[in-house]
């Protein structure tokens, strides 16, 4: 049988992506254009330049896409674009591409919900992955703890109070001199060291799934400035190492506690953070110590990517959906 081909389109924040992906799981191509040079002086992304750089790139990047996937606009089944969350004027350039590709060459479109595409990217190049299971999706402006019955249906049992994690890491990287994006600047310094400076943590949400990463955040801007007050060094290995396991250590509370309430067989990460070499490692062992399987991304398909949201949108269109091309970008979409 034909593969059913479908093209994925993202473009919610400085990231311009687009990917040819086979059947809902099977890679052709994934190309992502990113902008950090354009953001890395600014110290986070200017939503400004952002747009103006996606409307550079979308273009040859499609064209590219294609061209490695070896196939013509004429054999692509599905188009799939994100249309939140995310920044207006970002999604706006690639949502709007879609539909005009959409229109033109007379071919299915539809809309993907971001956060929904970071929980899909767990069925690229991989079997499918039984439910009931518990994702933790942890990205630059998402956390968030779920339960799915079954694909594609979700019941949060948990989110951020305040920040998001990738955002803490980011926030943290940057007090330390680390440069944009954070992440995955805290996980290479931090890799092989203790981490065993404490910093206090809100203790107030035991009862609830919730998460808080705004009290850890400011406990290492507060000790940075009173080493500097004291005239002190500061170990920025330390430093990162340590913030990174309270941060991760938080993660796994929730995500195990959940596991146990909800008698889970498997649980996915996904979501920017889910790179991090940490997390991977320390949900490994936890998930191992409990007999419950630990599924994750390749990492360069956690932050990101075209792929996911081809392979979001596939298992949507495949569930009878489609969607009308009067949408548009919806900059706080929710899950
Ligand atoms: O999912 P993503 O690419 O974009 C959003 O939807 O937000 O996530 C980006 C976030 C950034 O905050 C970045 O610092 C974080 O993911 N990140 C990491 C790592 N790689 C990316 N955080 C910790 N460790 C990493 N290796
Ligand atoms: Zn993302």
């Amino acid at each position: 049988m034909a593969e059913f081909i479908t093209l994925g389109i993202e473009s919610s924040c400085d990231e311009t992506a687009v990917a040819v992906v086979a059947d809902g799981t099977i890679i052709k191509s994934n190309l992502i254009s990113s902008q950090l040079d354009l953001h890395a002086r600014f110290g986070g992304v200017v939503p400004e330049l952002a747009a103006r750089s996606h409307l550079e790139v979308v273009l040859p990047i499609y064209r590219l896409a294609l061209e490695e996937a070896g196939i013509e606009l004429k054999d692509v089944n599905l188009i799939a674009a994100t249309y939140g969350p995310g920044l207006v004027g970002s999604l706006l350039v690639g949502l709007s591409f879609a539909k005009g590709l959409a229109l033109a060459a007379n071919i299915p479109f539809i809309a993907v919900n971001h956060i929904e595409g970071h929980i899909y990217a767990n069925v690229l190049e991989r079997l499918p992955i039984k439910t009931p299971l518990l994702c933790l999706t942890v990205s630059g402006g998402h956390t968030d703890l779920l339960y799915l019955e079954r694909w594609g249906v979700y019941k949060i049992l948990g989110r951020t109070r305040d920040d998001a994690a990738g955002e803490a890491f980011d926030k943290v990287a940057r007090v330390l001199g680390l440069g944009y994006p954070g992440g995955p600047a805290i996980d290479k310094i931090a890799r092989g060291v203790t981490g065993d400076l404490e910093f206090a943590q809100i203790k107030g949400l035991a009862e609830t799934y919730d998460f808080s990463f705004s009290g850890l955040k400011t406990a290492v801007i507060n000790y940075l400035h009173r080493q500097k007050q004291m005239g002190a060094g500061i170990d920025v290995e330390q430093v990162a190492a340590s913030f990174q396991r309270l941060a991760v250590e938080q993660l796994l509370d929730k995500l195990f506690k959940a596991a146990h309430d909800y008698r889970v067989p498997s649980i996915l990460l996904s979501g920017g953070v889910a790179a991090n070499s940490y997390l991977r490692q320390r949900c490994q062992v936890e998930a191992e110590k409990r007999g419950i399987r630990i599924f994750y991304p390749e990492r360069e398909l956690c932050t990101d990517n075209g792929a996911m949201i081809a392979a979001a949108g596939y298992f949507h269109y495949q569930a009878g959906e489609i969607t009308g091309l009067e949408i548009t970008a919806q900059p706080d979409l929710k899950l």
